[in-house]
């Protein structure tokens, strides 16, 4: 009897050279959409205490970030107004004002000829009194009113030029109703990046604070947002956001559900992104921030993780970052 040879896993991790021949996924700038946040004024930029290193900016300089991106190799940029207090309304009206924050600074990118796809947010808490993604009538989240409020804030951001529209709402039946109304108004190539596994997630705090949603929001999400606990539900919601008109997929929070990407990715090969919410950012900077983790280092490990578990790309405030990195 000859006894089977040893499996020397080690043979091919003697030399970066052989490292990289058999690395199985790669991350490059072009699988990175980089979050920003739009403020008022001009030039002005606004640090968030609980995302170091993420600023709010100014409507110009939003547009020399979109150029960065350009630059970096860097293919969407993802804006979420940071709304005047006082624009808050029940109604949410401002949300498909042609001239709200988001809507200015998307035609700012348009006009400077920056070929960057812009993304944009579908969901009505920035301008919701309650801080609510949809409409509150007597202390509900009313559906199909919602519904009816967020086409007309999609509408008004494919006609200000949005490439993506990104629907994070998690009201029922938002997908078709947008997409249908698309069809209808001659926008049969603004693309839709539904926020389909969205889970109800203590990560987003540093983002509620960063568009000024903290303060405003009463209760929570749990009666839209999904529950942590739950992976078959997200198949389900994926299925039906496709079945609607959805091109693209998205799970989020990102590193807690990486299950959810792999299953999500297997079950339907669309195309399938995490979002590396507020919270998962701000936690790699506070630790590296102490000196207890190598920032950089949990920023590509982390980033990695997500073309692993199966998705095309990210969304990241690390974005900038990584890509000048991974330029070298
Ligand atoms: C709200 C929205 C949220 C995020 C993106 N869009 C927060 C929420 O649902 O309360 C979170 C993003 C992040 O935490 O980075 N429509």
């Amino acid at each position: 009897m000859t006894r089977a040879l040893p499996t020397r896993f080690r043979r091919l991790k003697t030399s970066p050279a052989i490292r990289a021949l058999v690395q199985e996924c790669v991350l490059t700038p072009s699988d990175l959409i980089w979050p920003v946040f739009v403020m008022e004024g001009d030039n002005q930029r606004a640090p968030v205490p609980s995302m170091p290193g993420v600023e709010r900016l100014s409507v110009d300089l939003i547009v020399q970030a979109a150029r960065e991106a350009e630059a970096l190799g860097i293919p969407a940029i993802c804006l979420f107004p940071y709304t005047d207090p006082t624009l808050k309304t029940q109604g949410c009206e401002e949300a498909w004002s042609p001239d709200n924050l988001s809507n200015r600074a998307t035609r700012a990118i348009r006009d400077a000829g920056i070929n960057v796809a812009i993304m944009t947010d579908v969901a009505l808490d920035p301008y919701n009194i309650n801080g609510h993604d949809g409409i509150v009538r007597d202390g509900i989240i009313v559906n199909d009113e919602s519904v009816e409020a967020l086409v007309k804030m999609a509408l008004s951001q494919a006609q200000a030029g949005a490439d993506i529209l990104g629907p994070s709402d998690m009201m029922d039946g938002r997908i078709g109703a947008i997409r249908s109304e698309l069809e209808a108004q001659g926008f049969k190539d603004t693309a839709i990046l539904s926020y389909a596994a969205k889970y109800a997630s203590a990560y987003y705090g540093p983002f509620r604070d960063a568009v000024g949603a903290s303060g405003a929001l009463t209760g929570d999400k749990k009666t839209y947002q999904m529950n942590p606990a739950n992976a078959d539900e997200a198949l389900r919601i994926v299925a039906r956001d496709l079945d609607e008109g959805a091109d693209m997929v998205m799970v989020k929070p990102g590193q807690p559900y990486l299950d959810i990407c792999r299953a999500v990715k297997d079950q339907f090969g669309a195309p399938t992104f995490a979002y590396q919410v507020s919270g998962e950012y701000a936690m790699i900077m506070a630790a590296g921030q102490q000196g207890w983790v190598d920032d950089e280092a949990c920023m590509v490990e982390s980033l990695i993780g997500f073309k692993r578990a199966g998705c095309e790309g990210v969304l990241t405030y690390f974005a900038p970052r990584v890509a000048a990195l991974l330029n070298g």
